[in-house]
């Protein structure tokens, strides 16, 4: 049984992790960041050290079980803020010492890539993952838990960047996604033509800038005065439909080329209902199946790092014994995602 926290970014997780299910995943969202406009780094790291005791205690207590019987420590080593990141992976470390525990540091973009496996059946490999968050989109053709590489991969804005961007130009809150989705659910999606970037490229590379200034140019042009009320979520729901086509064309498309029947979504804007919904309809259309986490598992969450190091642990127990681990910002740019 292990013990995972995740405080890489905004939300301070906690979750308990026993024969690859969560037993519990507690998660804490730093909502205030929304009246910045987008995380402040030095906030997030304060707010991490102010819930993170709470948060681990409440994972514990919900699980229904105790530092007794957790056999290993997890947490998410690596990319992310880098004073977010010091907060988990210095309170694990404390724990380690305390409880004499093994401690496994996670890549948070791998518990993405297996967060679809949390889920009572398991899917088999290989699958095609599409990671798409805040700060990241990519492909990744996964072959099993310690075999996976990245076959695509955004040039500038990830998707959810392009989302929040887009949102901010219509003065919608931050994070913008969850917004755009939710007006967009009374737009009409064709009533604006937003440029569907790379779409006919034939690699599995994204480009989400070009959009962000198509649809600033757009409202500079037609709305001087600002956006009326009604027309924003003709916007939301047409910028929506350009960033879903994308993620989905590329997606579909990898899973052909690596001949993969099981796609997964993984990721904050893995909660997009349109994209869960296109996606499925798409992959099923070519007879293949797409899959996305559950709502808790989308998001950042320690369910998903608990998992992937399980694994780890398991394979070999005694590799996890040193603190001498250290965190990094390291984005997907990394050369440790070996690439077709
Ligand atoms: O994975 P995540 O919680 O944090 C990162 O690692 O970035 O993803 C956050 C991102 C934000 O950009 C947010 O706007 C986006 O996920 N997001 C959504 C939705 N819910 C969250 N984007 C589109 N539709 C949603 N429903
Ligand atoms: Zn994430």
């Amino acid at each position: 049984m292990l013990l995972a926290i995740e405080s890489s970014c905004d939300e301070t997780s906690a979750a308990v992790i026993h024969n690859s299910v969560a037993l519990s995943n507690i998660i804490s969202s730093q909502y205030f960041h929304s009246k910045y406009g987008g995380v402040v780094p030095e906030l997030a790291s304060r707010a991490h050290l102010q819930t993170i005791s709470k948060i681990i205690s409440e994972a514990l207590s919900s699980a229904g079980v105790s530092f007794s019987d957790i056999e290993a420590l997890a947490v998410t080593s690596e990319p992310g803020l880098i004073g977010s990141l010091v907060v988990g992976s210095n309170f694990g470390k404390g724990l380690a010492i305390k409880y004499n525990l093994p401690i496994v540091p996670v890549n948070h973009i791998e518990g993405h890539i297996f967060s679809g496996f949390l889920r009572d059946e398991t899917p088999k490999f290989p699958v095609i993952t599409l990671v798409v968050s805040g700060g990241h989109t990519a492909i990744f053709y996964v072959k099993s838990y310690n075999d996976y590489e990245i076959v695509g991969l955004t040039r500038d804005d990830a998707a959810g960047e392009a989302f929040d961007k887009i949102a901010k130009l219509c003065n919608l809150p931050y994070p913008g996604g969850p917004e755009i989705d939710r007006l967009a659910k009374s737009g009409n999606c064709k009533k604006y033509n937003f440029p569907r970037s790379m779409i006919n490229s034939k690699d599995f590379d994204f480009s989400f800038s070009g959009l962000k200034t198509s649809v600033r140019y757009f409202v500079q042009k037609n709305f001087p005065n600002g956006i009326p009320d009604d027309v924003i979520p003709d916007i939301a729901a047409s910028v929506q439909a350009a960033i879903v086509e994308v993620l989905v064309t590329k997606t579909i498309n990898a899973a052909k080329k690596y001949k993969v029947k099981t796609i997964f979504i993984a990721g904050g804007v893995s909660a997009n209902s349109s994209l869960r919904y296109e996606m499925k309809q798409q992959a099923e259309k070519n007879n293949m199946i797409a899959l996305a986490p559950e709502m808790s598992y989308c998001m950042d969450n320690a369910a998903m790092i608990g998992f992937i190091a399980e694994k780890k642990f398991l394979e070999n127990k005694n590799k996890y014994n040193a603190l001498t681990f250290t965190v990094s910002s390291n984005s997907l740019r990394s050369s440790q995602y070996k690439r077709k």
